[in-house]
């Protein structure tokens, strides 16, 4: 291969993965274990110290630490050595790409997506905090996603050697846009700042916007260090999310969430559905299920009877947050004041519904392989017993996008029930 080693330690070199401020990434295979691997080798310019720590040493201390760190969202490092005097990296192979390159393609990523991939990248961080690690360097290269949306976070601790000069003292390194203000000021830091880094992807996510903006990296330090950032109150970010965002890229620390377990419990608390004034992980309705147009005019004939002309504003605001048409006729009925309206108007438009209802999903025409997909999903979270509770949403004449929700409720953890909605989007794509 061109350049690069055909062997590192045991592991055959088959490609290169890429490369960062640390070291080179390579994909190999270790031959004794049968299984593909990605190996980091540092650059040896980070190594060789007179004065100072020895690097390789401090390497090795923060690998022991990075290889404490073991959960389903964490990057598994499997094993650490030295080729010719420079440290490597045996870590999990991820097939996927980074949260960098998805959005690169996708530039905003809908709350659906956006929301089960943040729960699961603060599941990691906290997993991580619990051990008294602090990764210092969360930012999108850094969070590898596979091909099922499962998200591991890499470079545990080891990124912040790479921030440091050769005598241990810290020197920046990278791009600072997802740095916290207390890192900006060469501050100490604690678990808090991931948060903030954590806050400042979410934001990018949901908006296609860096929140630093661009610029020279004194620039960009200068407004991480005074938070200088526009308003959190944008149109692209659903509300019950602003308060999350606001919470968590709080410049003073003592504000922000305690810990990255609160703000993933946050984070699902603004997206339960059927909560008054929260969001549900299906606002606003995904394109690929927007409502008849047909069935809106009718249901704004029937709104007319009730509040006159301004019925075709409440129903494009409803249609918007509905997650059903059932849905959005129980947010119209609120919409009417007097209670005897309110409830002629459900009376009137129940048969209406009934004439017009979209497909359920124990409809022959269903994709039974969505149903295959949804089964195989759930039985991730809960067992076998996924078949069985598969069965009994469908028999209760849900559509699809209800029975998902349906069997995300009976999943117990907060992280594995994102986790599962965020298999609904894979198989609905
Ligand atoms: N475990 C892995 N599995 C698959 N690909 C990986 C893995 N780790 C890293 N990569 C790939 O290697 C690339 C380089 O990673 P690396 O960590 O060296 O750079 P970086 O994250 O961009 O910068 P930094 O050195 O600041 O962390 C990543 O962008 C990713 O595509
Ligand atoms: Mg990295």
């Amino acid at each position: 291969m061109d350049g690069h080693p055909e062997h590192i330690g045991r592991y055959k070199v088959t490609g290169l993965l890429g490369s960062g401020s640390m070291g080179t990434v390579y994909a190999a295979f270790d031959p004794d274990i049968h299984r593909k691997v990605a190996i980091k080798l540092i650059h040896p310019d980070l190594l060789a110290s007179e004065k100072g720590p020895d690097r390789s040493i401090q390497i090795r201390i923060e690998a022991q630490a990075a290889g404490r760190c073991a959960h389903p969202n964490i990057v598994t490092l499997f094993d650490f050595a030295m080729q010719d005097a420079r440290p490597y990296f045996v870590m999990e192979h991820v097939e996927g790409a980074t949260l960098k390159d998805v959005m690169l393609c996708k530039e905003r990523l809908p709350p659906s997506r956006a929301i089960p991939l943040m729960t699961q990248i603060l599941d990691g961080l906290d997993a991580a905090h619990k051990l008294g690690i602090v990764h210092r360097d969360v930012k999108p290269a850094n969070i590898l996603i596979n091909d099922e949306d499962l998200v591991k976070v890499t470079d545990f601790g080891i990124a912040s050697l790479a921030q440091s000069d050769q005598a241990g003292m810290p020197v920046l390194a990278g791009t600072p846009s997802y740095m916290s203000p207390e890192q900006s000021r060469g501050d100490p830091v604690d678990a808090r700042a991931d948060l903030f880094s954590a806050g400042v992807i979410f934001y990018q996510m949901l908006t296609g916007r860096r929140l630093f903006g661009s610029g020279s990296a004194t620039e960009i330090m200068r407004r991480v260090a005074h938070n200088e950032h526009p308003s959190l109150d944008v149109d692209d970010v659903p509300d019950p999310l602003r308060d999350v965002l606001r919470r968590a890229l709080d410049t003073d620390r003592e504000r922000r969430f305690a810990s990255a377990s609160e703000m993933s419990q946050a984070l699902q608390v603004a997206c339960r559905p059927h909560v008054p004034g929260r969001m549900s992980l299906t606002v606003p309705v995904p394109s690929s299920m927007p409502f008849d147009a047909d069935v809106l005019a009718g249901v704004e004939d029937r709104l007319t009877r009730y509040v006159g002309p301004i019925a075709g504003v409440l129903v494009r605001k409803a249609s918007d947050k509905a997650r059903s048409i059932e849905d959005l006729c129980k947010m119209l009925a609120d919409a009417i004041d007097d209670p005897r309206a309110n409830e002629a108007f459900l009376t009137d438009v129940s048969p209406y519904l009934a004439s017009v209802q979209p497909a359920r999903a124990t409809d022959a025409e269903v994709d039974t392989e969505i149903l295959a997909d949804m089964r195989a999903a759930l039985a991730q979270y809960v067992g076998p017993i996924a078949g069985t509770l598969l069965r009994r949403a469908l028999e209760k004449g849900l559509s699809i996008d209800e029975v998902w929700v349906e069997l995300a409720d009976q999943i117990e953890d907060a992280g594995a029930r994102a986790r599962f909605l965020s298999h609904r989007h894979q198989c609905m794509r």
